[in-house]
């Protein structure tokens, strides 16, 4: 694609998508302010670069839960690959594995498990949102772990599906030709059907999601696995701390994309308080609105062990299939070094707060 800014990509994306699934992708919650704040709250620091410093190797690895990565960019968990790409998820995971990234692969993937796995030569981890029925959980767990995966991402921020007001309007249906595979037919029906005024994806939540989970049950899927447990959708330090203390092995602070809590902080805003609530090595990772290589350099500079970005790898398997998502993670690299080196910071580890002050220009 020959690509220079993750916006050529985006537009292509959403020439070559029909309405409905664009809308589903680029859609948030509500009136969508959480959505908007999470593209302009990196503007709210302005980068404070020092110079005559040796850049001459500027190196952006690092390990995350003992898996050595060639970037501290990840793909965020999202359902259904195949709604954007015939491949799907296998794609994208030769796309990681190409790019030196990790893959965290949805719950609602719609390639199997172990499809995955075999298309990926870079480490993988398996997301679940934690359903009624916990013995499809539990054989999920057991499927993962017999795959190679990883480590397991369990997304706290979902008690329910966020009001998606443009797949309400779309009435918003899965294909049928598009399917969550690694789930029984019948639990995913509702979200095939859609309709007038109703979202399939929001039908099928209020149906299969446990709405009374707590942080006590999280024993039983700690007890039933041997895999790091890492909780996404922490916003804030009273949470960061009870995560910890009931065994989660890593956070991500994320606010899904816009797409669950209308009004909610940004991921931004949310950093710092969860990084200094938990222990110094207590691995962070941060999503929502990633867009350049400048937002993963701010949000490392906060306290992120790395960063997981979501919809712009849809768009580049939109556009390109594999090579488009290889050539976005690719680019996001790229503009990670190339920012480290014009700020005087070689290594991950110099990308301190003393990287960043407040913008003149906020928005
Ligand atoms: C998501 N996200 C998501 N998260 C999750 O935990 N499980 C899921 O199944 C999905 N599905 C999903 C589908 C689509 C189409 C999108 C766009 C997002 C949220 C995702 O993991 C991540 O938190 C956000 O996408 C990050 O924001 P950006 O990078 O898309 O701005």
């Amino acid at each position: 694609m020959g690509l220079l800014a993750l916006a050529e990509v985006e537009r292509g994306a959403r020439a070559r998508l029909p309405a409905p699934i664009w809308d589903f992708i680029a859609g948030g919650s509500g009136e969508e302010r959480t959505l908007a704040a999470n593209l302009t709250q990196f503007g709210h620091y302005a980068l404070r670069p020092r110079v005559l410093v040796d850049v001459s190797v500027c190196d952006p690895s690092v390990t995350l839960l003992g898996s050595p990565l060639r970037t501290p960019i990840g793909v965020a968990p999202m359902a259904y690959h195949r709604l954007v790409d015939p491949e799907g998820e296998t794609a994208t995971a030769r796309a990681a594995g190409r790019t030196g990234t990790l893959l965290v692969a949805g719950i609602f993937a719609s390639r199997s498990l172990e499809e995955i796995a075999a298309a990926a030569t870079g480490p993988l981890w398996l997301q679940l949102y934690w359903l009624r029925r916990r013995e499809v959980l539990a054989g999920l767990v057991e499927r993962a772990e017999a795959a190679g995966y990883l480590a397991l991402v369990l997304t706290v921020d979902a008690p329910r599906v966020g009001r998606r007001l443009r797949d309400l309007r779309n009435g918003f249906a899965v294909p049928s030709g598009v399917r969550a595979v690694n789930l029984d037919p019948e639990l995913m029906a509702a979200s095939h059907r859609g309709g007038a005024g109703a979202s399939g994806i929001e039908d099928h939540a209020r149906e299969q999601f446990d709405p009374a989970l707590t942080w006590s049950d999280l024993a039983w899927l700690r007890a039933r696995t041997r895999l790091p447990l890492v909780l996404k959708g922490i916003l804030t330090a009273e949470d960061a701390r009870l995560a910890a203390e009931h065994g989660a092995d890593a956070v991500v602070v994320s606010n899904h994309g816009g797409r669950q809590l209308d009004g909610a902080l940004t991921s931004l805003a949310a950093l710092p308080e969860v990084v200094d609530a938990l222990p110094p090595d207590f691995p962070v990772l941060f999503d929502g609105g990633v867009r350049t290589g400048t937002d993963i350099a701010v949000a490392l500079a906060l306290g992120a062990r790395a960063v997981l970005v979501g919809r712009p790898v849809l768009w580049g398997l939109a556009v390109g299939g594999e090579d488009g998502a290889a050539e976005v993670l690719d680019l996001l690299g790229t503009e990670l070094t190339h920012a480290m080196a014009l700020l005087g910071r070689p290594r991950l580890r110099d990308l301190d707060r003393g990287a960043l002050g407040a913008a003149a220009f906020a928005p």
